[in-house]
């Protein structure tokens, strides 16, 4: 049905996969100052890969990193769609365990390595050039559309959420379409239903002003690494339940069906262990794997610093001690109450004779979809025809944390199609994306349009 669009992307796949490759040279390291021009840099890239399909593009700066927009308004009367994606990466460390350098992308064994790759870049420029498709082959685009790039949303999309709001007019759509998660399985396309929010903190305990003689001063003086291990062992009880009160007050049931639709995936728990290299693996009682991943919360410990951590002994009783800890959040929790929460439990238990500090980093709301009407059935169709098989609905347990601003600031509907795999190393080194996923993706989206259109006539 759209192989006139998939003919012009075979025609043009080298040149595609050329600009995808300068884009994945930038290092676009939102979390390091040091490599802002290159998040600015990322961002013009995408402004004049925007333009030069045939959208008014700019960059919109914003407090933090700027914003990227590209519009096409051509179809008055025709519904309005939203494309968001984020062009700013991870940082690449440790670069050592790396086989090829992190901003020179290779493909090897039919994936595309690269820092961004999967995350987000790759799958944010098949969307562009699904839409180059539509634009060079028909000239037009059946709806009218906005791409929203953002170069935050690895350090938590601080100024996204005010950018939303303040051009909420410019920015008012029918649907908001985002690939930036992944498919359960390789070929099988998956459509999100939900997303876990996130709280992150920054938990500093203090005690002696210097680190002090272990032996002329340990036993009389409280030590700050166990005061803080302490702090941390209350976080779960035994059965891996969070055990800070008030925690789970606004966790909604998940529901009968949307549990047993978990249960009917083909999960292979062996092969995901296999995948960790944990020897075993472990979480809240009374709750499958996916279960705890998709649709329960967590209380996490991120890192932690304190004392004496180089060769041989060196017998110190510390002064300091930092955990970083962030928790994953289900609907209806939201990151403010889970901050006063966390915070007046851990001061609760602290022990005497140290100061606590907690700073709440960042912060993002969970998610949860209707997943019904044109939008949905559109991507449905899509999926279908570009992959050969039905779309299955998965949960995830990452955080996008603009979704839930979306849904509510423009009261549009949010549709997740991703073209990910697990195992891709998003974050870690060595990340990668399926080059079959990038050129199938970009044919998805061409027939997602073309789907869009017949159900919106
Ligand atoms: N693309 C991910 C979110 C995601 C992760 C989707 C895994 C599907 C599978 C996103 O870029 C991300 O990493 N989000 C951060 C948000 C945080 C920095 C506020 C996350 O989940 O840790
Ligand atoms: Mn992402
Ligand atoms: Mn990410």
């Amino acid at each position: 049905m759209a192989s006139d669009l998939d003919r012009y992307l075979d025609t043009h796949n080298r040149r595609i996969h050329e600009e995808l490759f300068e884009l994945l040279r930038i290092p676009s390291v939102s979390a390091r100052s040091e490599h802002a021009g290159d998040v600015r840099r990322a961002a013009d890239w995408m402004r004049d890969s925007l333009s030069r399909i045939g959208l008014d593009a700019s960059v919109i700066p914003t407090a933090g990193h700027p914003v990227v927009l590209g519009e096409w308004r051509k179809a008055p009367g025709a519904p309005t769609v939203l494309v968001y994606g984020h062009y700013d990466v991870q940082p690449a460390e440790p670069l050592e365990l790396w086989e090829s350098p992190p901003f020179e992308p290779t493909i090897r064994d039919g994936r595309i390595y690269a820092r961004g790759s999967v995350d987000d870049k790759g799958q944010l420029f098949l969307h562009v050039k699904a839409l180059e498709a539509h634009l060079a082959v028909r000239g037009t685009l059946p709806v009218n559309v906005i791409v929203l790039a953002e170069g935050e949303e690895e350090v938590g999309s601080e100024h996204l959420e005010p950018f939303v709001a303040e051009h909420a007019t410019r920015l008012a759509a029918d649907a908001v379409v985002i690939s930036d998660s992944s498919m359960f399985a390789p070929g099988q396309p998956s459509i999100l239903s939900s997303l876990r929010g996130l709280a992150y903190f920054q938990i500093d305990v203090t005690g002696p002003s210097v680190d002090l003689h272990s032996g002329s001063y340990g036993g009389a003086v409280v030590n700050p690494a166990t005061a803080l291990a302490r702090i941390i062992a209350t976080f779960h009880d035994e059965s891996g339940h969070i055990a800070i009160p008030g925690f789970y007050d606004a966790v909604r049931d998940w529901g009968d069906s949307a549990r047993a639709a978990i249960r009917r995936l083909p999960f292979d728990e062996a092969a995901f262990q296999h995948e960790t290299g944990a020897s075993a693996l472990g979480g809240e009682a009374g709750y499958s794997t996916l279960e705890r991943i998709w649709t329960r919360p967590t209380c996490e410990v991120n890192g932690l610093l304190s004392g004496y951590t180089g060769e041989g002994a060196k017998t110190v009783l510390p002064s300091k001690a930092m955990a970083k800890v962030s928790c994953r959040l289900v609907p209806d929790q939201n990151p403010e109450d889970i901050g006063r929460l966390l915070e007046s439990h851990v001061r609760r238990v602290a022990a005497k004779g140290v100061e606590i500090t907690v700073r709440h980093l960042s912060g993002g709301r969970p998610w949860r979809a209707e997943l019904a009407g044109p939008v949905f059935d559109a991507a449905r169709r899509a999926l279908t025809a570009a992959f050969g098989r039905e779309p299955v609905i998965v949960g995830e347990g990452g955080s996008i944390p603009v979704v839930g601003d979306f849904e509510r600031i423009l009261g549009a509907p949010v549709l997740l199609m991703g073209f990910g795999l697990p195992g891709e190393n998003a974050h870690a080194p060595n990340e990668w994306m399926s080059d079959e996923n990038f050129v199938t993706g970009t044919k998805a989206v061409a027939a997602f349009w073309e789907e869009l259109s017949a159900a919106t006539g």
